[in-house]
Protein backbone atom coordinates (compact mmCIF):
# COMPACT_ATOMS: atom_id res chain seq x y z
CA UNK A 1 0.00 0.00 0.00
CA UNK A 2 1.24 3.50 -1.05
CA UNK A 3 1.93 6.27 1.73
CA UNK A 4 0.70 10.22 1.15
CA UNK A 5 2.21 12.34 3.97
CA UNK A 6 1.32 16.25 4.31
CA UNK A 7 1.90 19.60 5.90
CA UNK A 8 -0.45 21.89 6.38
CA UNK A 9 0.16 24.79 3.63
CA UNK A 10 1.84 27.63 5.58
CA UNK A 11 -0.16 31.18 5.22
CA UNK A 12 2.38 33.63 3.31
CA UNK A 13 1.48 36.37 5.57
CA UNK A 14 4.55 36.42 7.20
CA UNK A 15 8.29 34.21 6.99
CA UNK A 16 8.45 30.22 8.45
CA UNK A 17 8.94 30.20 12.39
CA UNK A 18 10.11 27.23 14.55
CA UNK A 19 6.98 25.69 14.94
CA UNK A 20 6.19 25.72 11.41
CA UNK A 21 9.72 24.06 11.07
CA UNK A 22 8.63 21.62 13.90
CA UNK A 23 5.42 20.28 11.99
CA UNK A 24 7.44 20.01 8.60
CA UNK A 25 10.76 17.96 10.23
CA UNK A 26 8.14 15.08 11.48
CA UNK A 27 6.25 15.26 8.20
CA UNK A 28 9.96 14.63 6.47
CA UNK A 29 10.72 12.10 9.30
CA UNK A 30 7.35 9.75 8.75
CA UNK A 31 7.86 10.41 4.84
CA UNK A 32 11.31 9.10 5.37
CA UNK A 33 10.79 6.68 7.74
CA UNK A 34 8.27 5.02 5.13
CA UNK A 35 10.70 5.50 2.48
CA UNK A 36 13.29 3.58 4.36
CA UNK A 37 11.11 0.33 5.14
CA UNK A 38 10.57 0.66 1.01
CA UNK A 39 7.20 2.24 0.97
CA UNK A 40 5.98 4.05 -2.52
CA UNK A 41 5.27 7.01 -0.20
CA UNK A 42 4.63 10.49 -1.81
CA UNK A 43 5.04 13.75 0.38
CA UNK A 44 3.26 17.03 0.26
CA UNK A 45 4.10 20.47 1.37
CA UNK A 46 3.35 24.00 0.06
CA UNK A 47 1.87 27.61 0.70
CA UNK A 48 -2.04 28.77 1.61
CA UNK A 49 -2.14 31.70 -0.03
CA UNK A 50 -5.38 33.01 -0.47
CA UNK A 51 -7.95 34.99 1.89
CA UNK A 52 -8.39 38.53 3.29
CA UNK A 53 -5.28 37.70 6.15
CA UNK A 54 -3.02 37.52 3.16
CA UNK A 55 -4.78 40.56 0.98
CA UNK A 56 -4.48 42.87 3.85
CA UNK A 57 -0.83 41.98 4.47
CA UNK A 58 -0.36 42.74 1.38
CA UNK A 59 -1.51 46.19 1.23
CA UNK A 60 0.01 47.34 4.26
CA UNK A 61 3.12 46.80 2.65
CA UNK A 62 1.72 48.29 -0.07
CA UNK A 63 2.67 45.80 -2.58
CA UNK A 64 0.79 43.80 -5.39
CA UNK A 65 -0.92 40.66 -3.37
CA UNK A 66 0.18 38.01 -6.33
CA UNK A 67 3.81 39.26 -6.04
CA UNK A 68 3.67 39.70 -2.08
CA UNK A 69 2.60 36.33 -1.71
CA UNK A 70 5.04 35.00 -4.16
CA UNK A 71 7.38 36.47 -2.38
CA UNK A 72 6.85 34.48 0.88
CA UNK A 73 6.21 31.34 -0.55
CA UNK A 74 9.72 31.62 -2.25
CA UNK A 75 11.05 32.09 1.66
CA UNK A 76 9.22 28.53 2.55
CA UNK A 77 10.58 26.69 -0.67
CA UNK A 78 13.76 27.85 -0.11
CA UNK A 79 14.01 27.48 3.95
CA UNK A 80 12.85 23.81 3.17
CA UNK A 81 15.25 22.82 0.49
CA UNK A 82 18.05 24.43 2.37
CA UNK A 83 16.71 21.92 4.87
CA UNK A 84 16.80 19.25 2.61
CA UNK A 85 13.33 18.66 3.39
CA UNK A 86 12.52 15.22 0.79
CA UNK A 87 8.95 17.03 -0.66
CA UNK A 88 8.00 15.33 -3.86
CA UNK A 89 5.76 18.37 -4.34
CA UNK A 90 5.59 22.02 -3.22
CA UNK A 91 2.26 23.23 -3.83
CA UNK A 92 0.51 26.51 -4.08
CA UNK A 93 -3.14 27.60 -4.12
CA UNK A 94 -2.21 30.41 -6.54
CA UNK A 95 -1.44 27.58 -8.97
CA UNK A 96 -3.95 27.49 -11.75
CA UNK A 97 -4.40 23.15 -12.00
CA UNK A 98 -5.13 23.32 -7.70
CA UNK A 99 -7.57 26.57 -8.55
CA UNK A 100 -9.05 24.65 -11.31
CA UNK A 101 -9.24 21.67 -9.01
CA UNK A 102 -11.32 23.61 -6.22
CA UNK A 103 -13.70 24.62 -8.93
CA UNK A 104 -14.15 21.54 -9.94
CA UNK A 105 -15.19 20.30 -5.96
CA UNK A 106 -17.42 22.96 -5.82
CA UNK A 107 -19.55 21.86 -8.89
CA UNK A 108 -19.44 18.42 -7.69
CA UNK A 109 -20.61 19.35 -4.06
CA UNK A 110 -23.20 21.82 -5.44
CA UNK A 111 -24.58 18.92 -8.13
CA UNK A 112 -24.93 16.49 -4.81
CA UNK A 113 -27.06 19.33 -3.20
CA UNK A 114 -24.72 19.87 -0.08
CA UNK A 115 -24.13 23.63 -1.53
CA UNK A 116 -27.30 26.36 -0.96
CA UNK A 117 -27.18 30.07 -1.52
CA UNK A 118 -28.40 32.18 1.54
CA UNK A 119 -26.90 35.19 3.73
CA UNK A 120 -24.41 34.90 6.46
CA UNK A 121 -24.73 37.61 9.40
CA UNK A 122 -21.98 36.23 11.90
CA UNK A 123 -18.89 37.36 12.92
CA UNK A 124 -14.69 36.91 11.13
CA UNK A 125 -11.87 36.63 12.69
CA UNK A 126 -9.30 37.90 9.79
CA UNK A 127 -6.35 36.29 11.52
CA UNK A 128 -7.74 32.70 12.03
CA UNK A 129 -10.05 32.71 8.79
CA UNK A 130 -12.96 31.79 10.71
CA UNK A 131 -16.28 32.27 11.29
CA UNK A 132 -17.69 32.74 14.70
CA UNK A 133 -21.45 33.14 15.58
CA UNK A 134 -21.93 35.50 18.53
CA UNK A 135 -22.57 33.33 21.21
CA UNK A 136 -19.10 32.00 21.24
CA UNK A 137 -17.05 35.65 20.98
CA UNK A 138 -14.87 36.25 24.26
CA UNK A 139 -16.94 39.34 25.36
CA UNK A 140 -18.91 40.08 22.32
CA UNK A 141 -16.10 41.10 20.39
CA UNK A 142 -12.97 38.48 20.32
CA UNK A 143 -12.10 35.64 18.85
CA UNK A 144 -12.27 32.76 21.21
CA UNK A 145 -9.42 30.34 19.46
CA UNK A 146 -6.57 33.85 19.23
CA UNK A 147 -8.31 36.72 21.01
CA UNK A 148 -8.07 38.83 18.49
CA UNK A 149 -10.70 41.41 17.48
CA UNK A 150 -13.61 40.12 14.79
CA UNK A 151 -15.21 42.16 11.94
CA UNK A 152 -19.25 41.58 11.97
CA UNK A 153 -19.85 39.85 8.42
CA UNK A 154 -23.31 40.65 6.71
CA UNK A 155 -23.03 38.95 3.24
CA UNK A 156 -24.45 36.78 0.67
CA UNK A 157 -23.02 33.30 1.05
CA UNK A 158 -22.94 29.83 -0.57
CA UNK A 159 -23.27 27.51 2.55
CA UNK A 160 -21.56 23.89 2.69
CA UNK A 161 -24.23 21.59 4.12
CA UNK A 162 -21.78 20.56 7.28
CA UNK A 163 -24.51 19.59 9.40
CA UNK A 164 -26.00 17.12 7.58
CA UNK A 165 -22.30 15.18 7.98
CA UNK A 166 -22.69 15.33 12.18
CA UNK A 167 -23.98 11.52 12.10
CA UNK A 168 -21.55 10.08 9.84
CA UNK A 169 -18.51 12.46 11.31
CA UNK A 170 -19.32 10.80 14.55
CA UNK A 171 -19.92 6.72 13.45
CA UNK A 172 -16.19 7.76 11.71
CA UNK A 173 -14.63 8.99 14.41
CA UNK A 174 -15.99 5.74 16.68
CA UNK A 175 -15.03 3.51 13.97
CA UNK A 176 -11.56 4.59 13.31
CA UNK A 177 -9.89 5.27 16.60
CA UNK A 178 -6.68 6.03 14.77
CA UNK A 179 -8.15 8.97 13.14
CA UNK A 180 -7.21 11.46 15.41
CA UNK A 181 -4.06 11.11 17.12
CA UNK A 182 -2.92 11.40 19.75
CA UNK A 183 -6.28 9.97 20.87
CA UNK A 184 -6.26 12.34 23.75
CA UNK A 185 -7.41 14.98 21.37
CA UNK A 186 -10.23 13.12 19.97
CA UNK A 187 -12.88 14.11 22.55
CA UNK A 188 -12.16 17.63 21.54
CA UNK A 189 -13.37 17.09 18.18
CA UNK A 190 -15.90 14.57 19.27
CA UNK A 191 -18.21 17.30 21.76
CA UNK A 192 -17.75 19.72 19.16
CA UNK A 193 -19.22 17.63 16.49
CA UNK A 194 -21.84 16.54 19.29
CA UNK A 195 -22.60 20.22 19.95
CA UNK A 196 -24.22 20.60 16.80
CA UNK A 197 -22.74 21.30 13.48
CA UNK A 198 -23.93 24.81 11.70
CA UNK A 199 -23.35 24.51 8.04
CA UNK A 200 -20.23 26.42 6.60
CA UNK A 201 -20.03 29.85 4.66
CA UNK A 202 -17.76 28.53 1.79
CA UNK A 203 -18.08 31.84 -0.26
CA UNK A 204 -17.08 35.41 0.22
CA UNK A 205 -18.40 38.29 -1.30
CA UNK A 206 -16.43 41.47 0.42
CA UNK A 207 -12.62 41.02 -0.90
CA UNK A 208 -11.70 39.19 -3.92
CA UNK A 209 -8.15 37.98 -2.91
CA UNK A 210 -9.95 33.85 -3.76
CA UNK A 211 -10.49 31.57 -6.36
CA UNK A 212 -13.33 32.53 -7.76
CA UNK A 213 -16.67 30.55 -8.60
CA UNK A 214 -17.02 28.42 -11.22
CA UNK A 215 -18.28 30.01 -14.75
CA UNK A 216 -21.11 27.50 -14.72
CA UNK A 217 -22.32 29.08 -11.61
CA UNK A 218 -22.48 32.79 -13.07
CA UNK A 219 -21.74 34.42 -9.78
CA UNK A 220 -18.23 36.54 -10.06
CA UNK A 221 -19.49 38.08 -7.15
CA UNK A 222 -18.24 35.51 -4.33
CA UNK A 223 -15.04 33.61 -4.01
CA UNK A 224 -13.89 30.74 -2.20
CA UNK A 225 -13.89 30.82 1.86
CA UNK A 226 -10.05 30.09 2.46
CA UNK A 227 -10.36 27.05 4.12
CA UNK A 228 -12.44 25.18 1.61
CA UNK A 229 -9.34 26.75 -0.74
CA UNK A 230 -6.66 25.43 1.69
CA UNK A 231 -8.00 21.57 2.97
CA UNK A 232 -8.64 20.69 -1.30
CA UNK A 233 -5.06 21.00 -1.89
CA UNK A 234 -4.26 17.93 -0.58
CA UNK A 235 -6.05 16.38 -3.55
CA UNK A 236 -5.57 18.98 -6.18
CA UNK A 237 -2.05 18.14 -5.82
CA UNK A 238 -2.86 14.60 -7.03
CA UNK A 239 -4.26 15.63 -9.69
CA UNK A 240 -7.94 16.01 -8.70
CA UNK A 241 -9.95 18.22 -11.54
CA UNK A 242 -7.46 17.54 -13.73
CA UNK A 243 -5.78 14.20 -14.79
CA UNK A 244 -5.44 12.41 -11.08
CA UNK A 245 -2.62 11.45 -12.04
CA UNK A 246 -1.37 10.83 -8.17
CA UNK A 247 -4.68 9.44 -7.04
CA UNK A 248 -3.45 6.45 -6.08
CA UNK A 249 -1.88 7.98 -3.00
CA UNK A 250 -5.05 9.29 -1.64
CA UNK A 251 -6.25 8.69 1.23
CA UNK A 252 -3.44 10.18 2.53
CA UNK A 253 -1.92 8.00 5.50
CA UNK A 254 -0.91 10.87 8.00
CA UNK A 255 -1.76 14.38 7.70
CA UNK A 256 0.22 16.61 10.08
CA UNK A 257 -1.58 19.69 11.65
CA UNK A 258 -1.19 21.82 14.78
CA UNK A 259 -3.35 21.49 17.20
CA UNK A 260 -4.81 24.97 16.41
CA UNK A 261 -5.69 23.76 13.19
CA UNK A 262 -7.17 20.44 14.35
CA UNK A 263 -10.97 21.63 13.77
CA UNK A 264 -10.84 22.27 10.05
CA UNK A 265 -8.98 19.04 8.90
CA UNK A 266 -11.09 16.79 11.82
CA UNK A 267 -14.51 18.18 10.91
CA UNK A 268 -14.74 20.18 7.33
CA UNK A 269 -11.99 18.16 5.95
CA UNK A 270 -13.16 14.93 6.27
CA UNK A 271 -16.77 15.94 5.70
CA UNK A 272 -16.31 17.63 2.10
CA UNK A 273 -14.47 14.23 0.93
CA UNK A 274 -18.18 12.52 2.54
CA UNK A 275 -19.44 15.03 -0.38
CA UNK A 276 -17.19 14.51 -2.68
CA UNK A 277 -17.83 10.13 -2.39
CA UNK A 278 -13.76 10.41 -1.34
CA UNK A 279 -12.14 8.01 1.03
CA UNK A 280 -10.39 10.04 4.49
CA UNK A 281 -7.42 9.98 5.74
CA UNK A 282 -6.23 7.24 7.78
CA UNK A 283 -4.76 9.29 10.41
CA UNK A 284 -4.39 13.11 11.20
CA UNK A 285 -1.62 13.70 13.71
CA UNK A 286 -2.31 17.14 15.50
CA UNK A 287 0.98 18.47 17.70
CA UNK A 288 1.20 20.93 20.13
CA UNK A 289 3.07 24.51 20.26
CA UNK A 290 6.13 25.72 20.85
CA UNK A 291 6.24 28.19 23.47
CA UNK A 292 9.37 29.92 23.77
CA UNK A 293 11.06 30.59 27.53
CA UNK A 294 7.71 29.27 28.62
CA UNK A 295 5.88 32.37 26.58
CA UNK A 296 3.90 31.51 23.44
CA UNK A 297 6.22 32.79 20.62
CA UNK A 298 4.31 35.21 18.56
CA UNK A 299 5.45 38.44 16.38
CA UNK A 300 4.08 41.14 18.52
CA UNK A 301 5.85 39.89 21.61
CA UNK A 302 9.30 39.59 19.62
CA UNK A 303 10.27 36.14 20.82
CA UNK A 304 9.84 34.33 17.40
CA UNK A 305 12.48 32.02 16.77
CA UNK A 306 13.59 31.83 13.04
CA UNK A 307 14.81 28.03 12.29
CA UNK A 308 17.50 29.10 10.11
CA UNK A 309 19.43 31.45 13.12
CA UNK A 310 18.98 28.08 14.75
CA UNK A 311 19.97 25.94 12.23
CA UNK A 312 23.15 27.84 11.20
CA UNK A 313 24.26 28.02 14.53
CA UNK A 314 24.02 24.36 15.55
CA UNK A 315 22.92 22.42 12.44
CA UNK A 316 19.33 21.71 11.41
CA UNK A 317 20.22 18.20 11.98
CA UNK A 318 20.54 18.87 15.66
CA UNK A 319 17.49 20.91 15.46
CA UNK A 320 15.63 18.35 14.21
CA UNK A 321 16.15 16.06 16.84
CA UNK A 322 15.94 18.23 19.53
CA UNK A 323 12.32 18.96 19.05
CA UNK A 324 11.42 15.59 17.81
CA UNK A 325 13.02 14.22 20.99
CA UNK A 326 12.22 16.77 23.42
CA UNK A 327 8.42 16.95 23.43
CA UNK A 328 5.73 13.95 23.44
CA UNK A 329 3.60 14.30 20.13
CA UNK A 330 0.68 16.67 20.69
CA UNK A 331 1.89 18.13 23.41
CA UNK A 332 3.48 21.47 24.02
CA UNK A 333 6.98 22.44 24.12
CA UNK A 334 9.11 25.16 25.32
CA UNK A 335 12.25 26.30 23.48
CA UNK A 336 15.05 27.20 25.49
CA UNK A 337 18.12 27.42 24.59
CA UNK A 338 19.70 25.56 27.74
CA UNK A 339 17.02 22.50 26.86
CA UNK A 340 18.43 22.53 23.72
CA UNK A 341 22.42 22.34 24.42
CA UNK A 342 21.50 19.95 27.09
CA UNK A 343 20.08 17.57 25.18
CA UNK A 344 22.66 17.77 21.92
CA UNK A 345 25.53 17.01 24.36
CA UNK A 346 24.36 14.78 26.69
CA UNK A 347 22.14 12.50 23.77
CA UNK A 348 24.66 13.23 20.72
CA UNK A 349 27.68 14.12 21.86
CA UNK A 350 28.03 11.63 24.74
CA UNK A 351 25.48 8.75 24.36
CA UNK A 352 26.32 8.83 20.13
CA UNK A 353 29.54 10.45 19.63
CA UNK A 354 31.68 8.74 22.46
CA UNK A 355 30.43 5.18 21.14
CA UNK A 356 31.52 6.04 17.75
CA UNK A 357 34.68 7.60 19.16
CA UNK A 358 35.38 4.11 21.28
CA UNK A 359 34.82 2.20 18.20
CA UNK A 360 37.56 4.07 16.21
CA UNK A 361 39.32 4.19 18.58
CA UNK A 362 39.47 0.51 19.92
CA UNK A 363 39.33 -0.90 16.18
CA UNK A 364 42.24 1.04 15.60
CA UNK A 365 44.19 0.22 18.56
CA UNK A 366 43.42 -4.14 18.27
CA UNK A 367 42.89 -5.00 14.64
CA UNK A 368 43.67 -2.26 12.34
CA UNK A 369 40.38 -0.87 12.14
CA UNK A 370 38.98 -4.43 10.61
CA UNK A 371 35.49 -5.37 12.05
CA UNK A 372 34.48 -9.23 11.86
CA UNK A 373 30.98 -9.71 13.67
CA UNK A 374 32.42 -13.37 13.88
CA UNK A 375 32.20 -14.04 17.39
CA UNK A 376 29.34 -11.29 18.36
CA UNK A 377 26.95 -14.04 19.10
CA UNK A 378 29.22 -16.44 21.15
CA UNK A 379 29.99 -13.47 24.10
CA UNK A 380 27.03 -11.45 23.35
CA UNK A 381 23.90 -12.94 23.24
CA UNK A 382 22.47 -10.99 25.40
CA UNK A 383 22.82 -7.66 24.47
CA UNK A 384 21.49 -8.60 20.87
CA UNK A 385 18.22 -9.90 22.60
CA UNK A 386 17.90 -6.67 24.14
CA UNK A 387 19.31 -4.63 20.95
CA UNK A 388 16.80 -6.66 19.06
CA UNK A 389 13.64 -6.12 21.48
CA UNK A 390 14.11 -1.99 21.24
CA UNK A 391 14.64 -2.38 17.92
CA UNK A 392 11.23 -4.34 17.40
CA UNK A 393 9.48 -1.65 19.49
CA UNK A 394 10.44 1.25 17.43
CA UNK A 395 7.96 0.45 14.53
CA UNK A 396 4.67 1.26 16.75
CA UNK A 397 6.12 4.10 18.46
CA UNK A 398 6.41 5.58 14.69
CA UNK A 399 3.08 4.66 13.17
CA UNK A 400 1.68 6.47 16.77
CA UNK A 401 3.46 9.36 15.91
CA UNK A 402 5.79 9.37 19.17
CA UNK A 403 8.51 10.82 17.89
CA UNK A 404 9.68 11.03 21.41
CA UNK A 405 9.53 7.60 22.52
CA UNK A 406 10.91 6.20 18.92
CA UNK A 407 13.96 8.12 19.86
CA UNK A 408 13.79 6.73 23.32
CA UNK A 409 13.63 3.64 22.89
CA UNK A 410 16.57 4.20 20.01
CA UNK A 411 18.59 5.07 22.59
CA UNK A 412 18.26 2.40 24.68
CA UNK A 413 20.86 0.79 21.75
CA UNK A 414 23.84 2.99 22.69
CA UNK A 415 23.04 2.40 26.45
CA UNK A 416 23.62 -1.62 25.68
CA UNK A 417 26.24 -0.55 23.39
CA UNK A 418 28.13 1.70 26.05
CA UNK A 419 27.46 -0.51 28.68
CA UNK A 420 29.22 -3.92 26.69
CA UNK A 421 32.14 -1.69 26.69
CA UNK A 422 32.03 -1.08 30.30
CA UNK A 423 30.75 -4.44 31.40
CA UNK A 424 33.38 -6.50 29.42
CA UNK A 425 36.68 -4.36 29.31
CA UNK A 426 37.69 -5.11 25.76
CA UNK A 427 41.03 -3.64 26.82
CA UNK A 428 41.69 -5.46 29.98
CA UNK A 429 40.41 -8.53 27.53
CA UNK A 430 43.54 -7.56 25.16
CA UNK A 431 45.75 -7.83 28.25
CA UNK A 432 44.63 -10.82 28.77
CA UNK A 433 44.98 -12.27 25.59
CA UNK A 434 41.51 -12.87 24.90
CA UNK A 435 41.83 -11.37 21.62
CA UNK A 436 38.86 -12.60 20.23
CA UNK A 437 36.30 -11.28 23.28
CA UNK A 438 37.71 -8.23 23.14
CA UNK A 439 36.88 -7.96 19.11
CA UNK A 440 33.90 -9.58 19.54
CA UNK A 441 32.82 -6.67 21.67
CA UNK A 442 34.03 -4.03 19.41
CA UNK A 443 32.20 -5.91 17.00
CA UNK A 444 29.12 -6.19 18.65
CA UNK A 445 28.83 -1.85 19.34
CA UNK A 446 29.77 -1.60 15.48
CA UNK A 447 26.70 -3.87 15.20
CA UNK A 448 24.45 -1.92 17.32
CA UNK A 449 25.91 1.46 15.97
CA UNK A 450 24.80 0.34 12.24
CA UNK A 451 21.23 -0.55 12.90
CA UNK A 452 21.07 2.48 15.38
CA UNK A 453 22.15 4.87 12.68
CA UNK A 454 19.89 3.26 9.87
CA UNK A 455 16.94 3.62 12.06
CA UNK A 456 17.82 7.47 13.64
CA UNK A 457 18.25 8.06 9.51
CA UNK A 458 14.80 9.49 8.99
CA UNK A 459 14.93 12.10 11.95
CA UNK A 460 19.05 12.99 10.66
CA UNK A 461 19.68 11.41 7.33
CA UNK A 462 23.38 13.20 6.58
CA UNK A 463 24.87 12.38 9.76
CA UNK A 464 23.68 9.01 9.90
CA UNK A 465 24.90 8.56 6.22
CA UNK A 466 28.46 10.02 7.39
CA UNK A 467 28.56 7.25 10.12
CA UNK A 468 27.29 4.56 7.22
CA UNK A 469 29.39 5.56 5.07
CA UNK A 470 32.29 4.52 7.64
CA UNK A 471 30.85 1.60 8.71
CA UNK A 472 31.55 0.32 5.36
CA UNK A 473 27.50 0.28 4.05
CA UNK A 474 24.73 2.96 2.69
CA UNK A 475 21.44 3.47 4.51
CA UNK A 476 18.26 2.38 2.41
CA UNK A 477 15.82 -0.55 2.29
CA UNK A 478 17.85 -3.35 1.58
CA UNK A 479 20.25 -2.71 4.54
CA UNK A 480 17.18 -1.78 6.86
CA UNK A 481 15.85 -5.33 5.76
CA UNK A 482 19.07 -6.68 6.27
CA UNK A 483 20.64 -5.64 9.25
CA UNK A 484 17.23 -4.33 11.39
CA UNK A 485 14.26 -6.65 9.67
CA UNK A 486 16.80 -9.83 9.22
CA UNK A 487 18.66 -9.35 12.10
CA UNK A 488 21.97 -10.04 10.42
CA UNK A 489 24.94 -8.94 11.65
CA UNK A 490 27.98 -6.62 9.36
CA UNK A 491 30.19 -8.92 7.72
CA UNK A 492 33.79 -8.56 7.84
CA UNK A 493 34.91 -4.63 6.97
CA UNK A 494 37.18 -2.30 7.98
CA UNK A 495 36.23 1.53 9.31
CA UNK A 496 36.82 4.29 8.03
CA UNK A 497 38.42 7.06 10.50
CA UNK A 498 36.26 9.90 10.67
CA UNK A 499 35.15 12.75 12.94
CA UNK A 500 31.45 14.09 14.00
CA UNK A 501 30.89 17.02 15.84
CA UNK A 502 27.96 17.59 17.84
CA UNK A 503 28.39 20.04 20.63
CA UNK A 504 26.41 22.46 21.14
CA UNK A 505 27.83 25.49 22.83
CA UNK A 506 26.90 28.66 20.59
CA UNK A 507 25.05 31.39 22.50
CA UNK A 508 21.90 32.44 20.26
N1 LIG B 1 -2.80 27.95 6.26
C1 LIG B 1 -3.27 27.26 7.42
C2 LIG B 1 -3.23 25.76 7.21
C3 LIG B 1 -4.01 25.27 6.03
S1 LIG B 1 -3.85 23.55 5.81
C4 LIG B 1 -4.97 23.18 4.67
C5 LIG B 1 -2.40 27.62 8.62
N2 LIG B 1 -1.21 28.14 8.35
S2 LIG B 1 -0.16 28.65 9.45
O1 LIG B 1 0.97 29.09 8.69
O2 LIG B 1 -0.77 29.60 10.31
O3 LIG B 1 0.19 27.44 10.37
C6 LIG B 1 0.71 26.29 9.80
C7 LIG B 1 1.03 25.28 10.85
O4 LIG B 1 2.04 25.77 11.73
C8 LIG B 1 -0.16 24.91 11.71
O5 LIG B 1 -0.21 23.49 11.81
C9 LIG B 1 0.16 25.51 13.05
O6 LIG B 1 -0.33 24.76 14.11
C10 LIG B 1 1.67 25.47 13.04
N3 LIG B 1 2.21 26.41 14.00
C11 LIG B 1 2.17 27.76 13.95
N4 LIG B 1 2.73 28.24 15.09
C12 LIG B 1 3.12 27.23 15.89
C13 LIG B 1 3.90 27.10 17.06
N5 LIG B 1 4.30 28.14 17.76
N6 LIG B 1 4.26 25.87 17.45
C14 LIG B 1 3.96 24.75 16.70
N7 LIG B 1 3.28 24.86 15.59
C15 LIG B 1 2.58 26.03 15.30
O7 LIG B 1 -2.84 27.43 9.73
Amino acid sequence: MSKYITTPIYYVNGEAHIGHAYTTFIADTMARYEKLKGEDTYFLTGTDEHGQKIEESAQKRNKPTQEFASEISATFKTLWDDFEISYDKFIRTTDAEHMTGVQKAFLEMHAKGDIYKDFYEGYYCVSCETFFPETQLIDGEFCPDCGRTTSVVKEESYFFKLSKYEDKLLKHYEDNPDFILPRSRANEVINFVKGGLRDLSVTRTSFTWGVKMPASLNDDSHVMYVWLDALLNYITALGYGKDGANMKYWPASTQFVGKDILRFHAIYWPAFLMSLDLPLPKTIGAHGWWTRDGEKMSKSKGNVIAPKVVADAYGVENLRYFMLREVPFGQDGDFSQRAFIDRINSDLSNDLGNLLNRIIGMSGKYSDFEIDSKDVIKYHEKEIDAMNEALGNLDDFMKNLQTHRYLEELWKLFAIGNGAITGHEPWAKMKEGKTDEALATVALVANILAKAVIMLSPVMPKTTAIVCDALGFEINNESYKDLVLGKNLLKVFNIKKFHLFFLALKNL
